[in-house]
């Protein structure tokens, strides 16, 4: 299993980001997972005119990569271009910490790839809701 590192990562996710559906906000993201057995899963944001019904580009990599029965995740890049790089929005956190809870968040402006920031999906979200109670599920 070839060992995918930091910048291949981020340039999968900047790679994603050119498929971003995002006609209202003009704000492109794109987002790359990457599993424990080293595939890599990308996804970018698409947006509706209903505004509510945006989703993000963490989520629908999140979405495609669970639904594909990929569930151990060891790192989420994330790129927009965005000074000092974009940071996962709280819902996508919430889905990451249930779903990806010992993954790194590598994140860049799309404009500087090469300098990454490093998060950890623990860290982002402290205290997280990950059980209904009573919920055997
Ligand atoms: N967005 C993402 O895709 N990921 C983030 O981490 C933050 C926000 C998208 C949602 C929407 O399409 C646009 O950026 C503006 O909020």
């Amino acid at each position: 299993m070839a060992r995918v590192s930091k910048l291949a990562l981020i340039m999968a996710a900047l790679q994603a980001r050119e498929r971003a559906v995002a006609p209202y906000s003009k704000f492109k993201v794109g987002a790359a997972l990457l599993t424990e057995s080293g595939e890599i899963v990308t996804g970018a944001n698409v947006e509706s005119a209903s505004y509510g019904l945006t989703c993000c580009a963490e989520r629908v990599a999140l979405f495609k990569a669970l639904t594909e029965g990929r569930n151990h995740f060891t790192a989420v890049a994330v790129v927009a271009r965005m000074a000092g790089a974009p940071m996962p929005c709280g819902a996508c956190r919430q889905l990451l910490a249930e779903y990806a809870p010992q993954a790194k968040v590598w994140t860049a402006d799309s404009r500087s790839p090469h300098r990454i920031r490093e998060f950890s999906v623990a860290k982002l979200l402290p205290g997280a809701f990950l059980k209904v109670p009573g919920n055997r599920g």
